[in-house]
């Protein structure tokens, strides 16, 4: 079993990405909507949540897991790590960063995230450490969440907070830009505009993905180690009618919905 888990319901495209590769592979997926956004919460109170959903898809058999959300990867992989040191994780973060390396040529990248991610350093820390030499503008976009969840994707009044957002980014002209929050993909056409040519814009969700299914390929052993049957099962912390509709539509089936009894 291959235990996804997220503050709430955008991690199922991480499930939709990896189902669509490997149907025979089995997964538990985690929303904690009864305690999300994460991004604005203390690292504390992060961290122990990130730990009741990683304990959580243990229980249910996950002998992998995978942290579909910037603000839980940035502030508690290394917490479940050292929680589980048995356990595969995979987190967000360092397949960002290797994407923003190899997509930068003048080595000067840019992050944008929740303020708990930006405020955590992680981004810039594992930058520094594969280059020194690379210079990191960070700034948290925690706007933007609002804006994607109130489904104001086309709004000008959007692409005014982008272009506000963005700017500091702009002014030191970096040529890659990791959108470090799982919501900001979806206003990508917005800020590619916002940023202008020759940025890359690197998409943190499809690059654990990438970097899931390349360890899948590399390491026989661990692929061997995961269960097969294609089951997938869906917890929250609080279940509502609108979270089994909208996953519905995004994995292209119905999918049933069980509450997780994690959340305090
Ligand atoms: N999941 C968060 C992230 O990717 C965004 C939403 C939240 O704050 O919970 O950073």
């Amino acid at each position: 079993m291959i235990g996804i888990f997220y503050s709430g319901i955008g991690g199922l495209t991480e499930v939709r990405a990896l189902r669509a590769a490997r149907p025979d592979l089995s997964f538990v997926y985690l929303g904690d909507t009864a305690r999300a956004p994460y991004g604005t919460k203390s690292p504390e109170t992060i961290r122990r949540y990130a730990e009741d959903c990683a304990d959580f898809l243990v229980s249910k058999g996950a002998k992998a897991v995978i942290i579909a959300c910037n603000t839980a990867s940035s502030l508690a992989s290394g917490h479940l790590r050292a929680r589980h040191p048995e356990l595969p994780i995979f987190e967000v973060v360092g397949p960002a960063v290797r994407a923003a390396l190899a997509a930068s040529g003048t080595k000067r990248i840019g992050l944008i995230g929740t303020r708990a991610t930006v405020g955590s350093g992680l981004y810039e820390k594992l930058l520094k450490a594969a280059d020194p030499s690379v210079e990191v503008v960070a700034r948290h976009a925690q706007l933007l969440i609002a804006l994607v969840e109130e489904g104001w994707v086309d709004a000008p009044e959007t692409a005014s907070v982008v272009g506000k957002y963005v700017a500091p980014l702009r002014e030191v002209s970096v040529d890659a830009l990791i959108l470090g929050c799982t919501h900001f993909p979806i206003l990508k056409a917005k800020i590619a505009e916002a940023m202008g040519e020759g940025v890359a814009l690197i998409d943190s969700a499809e690059a654990v993905v990438a970097e899931f299914r390349a360890t899948l390929e590399a390491d026989a052993a661990f692929e061997a180690s995961l269960d097969r049957g294609g089951s997938a099962s869906y917890f929250v912390t609080d279940p509502t009618p609108a979270f089994s509709a909208i996953g519905s539509a995004w994995l292209g089936a119905p999918i049933e919905v069980s509450k997780a009894d994690i959340a305090s």
